[in-house]
């Protein structure tokens, strides 16, 4: 026979054949004469039933001598029992040992710092299976969306000149005799492609000396993004509110058992449904005032206020037309106002909050080059963000998405270090 993975073997149909599983132990007890192994692989657990008396004595010895996390295979019949953890047991009747191991450092009483240090073995836990599996979902349904919807992926350097979103948060490494910056954003790349492309995205790192240590917060954290030309602020969220809708729903139909690993109150995702709503920033200082919020007009919200403003919101929440001076230079001043700009940002409920930043361009040569002068940019280090401007220039907008932060919200998590294998924070880059 060839191998089957364990969670095949979970069914009634699989009762009285005989099967060849491999894996990792992930318990085993012994009583002198029967061991019992529950066996781990990529797709589920299942006991092992190892009888004394039918097995010779070397091979019964070698199973009874396993630790766990030792890996090793397995071939016996299937049979249903109540009494085994999910459902059915599997009698050995033969065994290979790939590799016995000393005792598996990780367990779940060492403390946060310890496992974050033995990252690359805590990784195989039950609940961190779920998440890498969610995780997965996310991203392939991200990608996907995408592309049923007519966008071409594209891929920008890492390695950068210019700076997105302020200089406050770049990292600079040495680059031969000069230095240069890890990318904060591939959105002026982006923006240069959609004069070929029209509707385009990616999904890539982004880089943020951020010494702020919130549970939201990574250095290097991927970022999905996209740029669309003639669509403006509102047909920008239509695109989002789809995007994450359907993202949720992907994650629902498929991660059923790794949701109730980890414990999600599913009913909660169940909700995600468009429209969502759509509030301008200076109604919601409004509506802040009413909710007791200490919050004025001109106000950026951190996280503290964005977790205040959406448990009053049971899906995600546009908050738009910001005030121009909390917003980077880029963005479309609002002609009806122009000291607020035509942008977005998504907050995630039940405290979640931002998870998208998006917005329309500006386009016109003139206003945009008032922008930079006001933020003090030089235009020939952004020559080639400017030279849009100047041929062909279209009205545009777009998004970046915070994947771990979305992964952190769809799985509840508390802290988006659990939302990703191996964070990047102020204070770890091991392992
Ligand atoms: O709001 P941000 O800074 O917007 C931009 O970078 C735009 N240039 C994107 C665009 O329009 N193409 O970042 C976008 C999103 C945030 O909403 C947040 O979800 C995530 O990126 N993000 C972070 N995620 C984890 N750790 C950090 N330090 C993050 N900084 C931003
Ligand atoms: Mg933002």
């Amino acid at each position: 026979t060839g191998m089957t993975h364990i969670s095949e073997l979970l069914n009634d149909d699989s009762v009285g054949k005989r099967f060849t599983i491999r894996g990792w132990v992930y318990r085993i007890r012994s009583t002198g004469k029967l061991t019992f192994v529950v066996m781990r692989d990529s797709t589920g657990i299942i006991q092992v039933l190892a009888r004394g008396d039918r097995l010779d004595e070397n091979t019964y010895k070698e199973i009874e001598g396993m630790t766990v996390e030792s890996s090793c295979e397995f071939t016996g019949t299937v049979r249903k029992d109540e009494r085994a953890v999910t459902g059915y047991e599997m009698d050995a009747e033969s065994f290979r040992l790939y590799h016995r191991n000393e005792n598996f450092p990780i367990t779940r009483d060492k403390g946060e710092e310890f496992l974050l240090d033995n990252r690359h073995l805590w990784l195989r836990s039950r609940e961190m299976t779920s998440v890498l599996k969610v995780r997965s979902t996310i991203f392939r349904a991200y990608s996907d969306f995408f592309y049923e919807n007519g966008f071409y992926q594209v891929q920008a350097p890492m390695m950068v000149s210019t700076a997105v979103e302020g200089g406050s948060t770049l990292f600079k490494v040495p680059f031969f005799d000069e230095e240069v910056n890890l990318t904060q954003s591939s959105q002026f790349y982006l923006e240069t492609m959609i004069f070929s492309l029209e509707n385009v995205f990616t999904l890539a790192p982004s880089f943020r000396a951020e010494k702020s240590r919130t549970r939201r917060h990574l250095t290097e954290y991927w970022h999905g993004e996209a740029e669309c030309a003639w669509v403006d602020n509102s047909g920008m969220m239509d695109i989002e509110e789809r995007m994450i809708v359907y993202i949720v729903k992907r994650v629902l139909e498929e991660n059923s058992d790794d949701l109730a690993e980890l414990k999600r109150d599913v009913s909660k995702l169940e909700k995600v449904k468009q429209p969502f709503p759509r509030v301008r920033y200076a109604e919601l200082m409004k509506m802040a005032a009413g909710w007791g919020l200490g919050l004025k007009y001109g106000d950026d919200l951190g996280a503290d206020e964005e977790r205040a403003i959406t448990v009053h919101f049971d899906r995600p929440v546009f908050v738009t037309h910001y005030p121009a001076s909390l917003k980077a230079f880029y963005h479309r001043p609002d002609p009806e106002n122009p000291s607020e700009v035509l942008c977005h940002d998504l907050l995630a409920p039940e405290g979640y909050g931002e998870i998208i930043g998006g917005g329309e361009r500006i386009w016109e040569l003139d206003v945009l080059l008032k922008r930079m002068e006001e933020n003090g940019l030089r235009p020939e280090d952004y020559y080639w963000y400017i030279d849009l401007r100047r041929y062909g220039s279209v009205p545009h907008s777009g998004f970046g998405l915070g994947m771990d932060r979305l992964a952190m919200w769809v799985m509840g998590l508390d802290h988006i270090r659990d939302a990703i294998p191996y964070p990047r924070t102020v204070r770890r880059t091991r392992p």
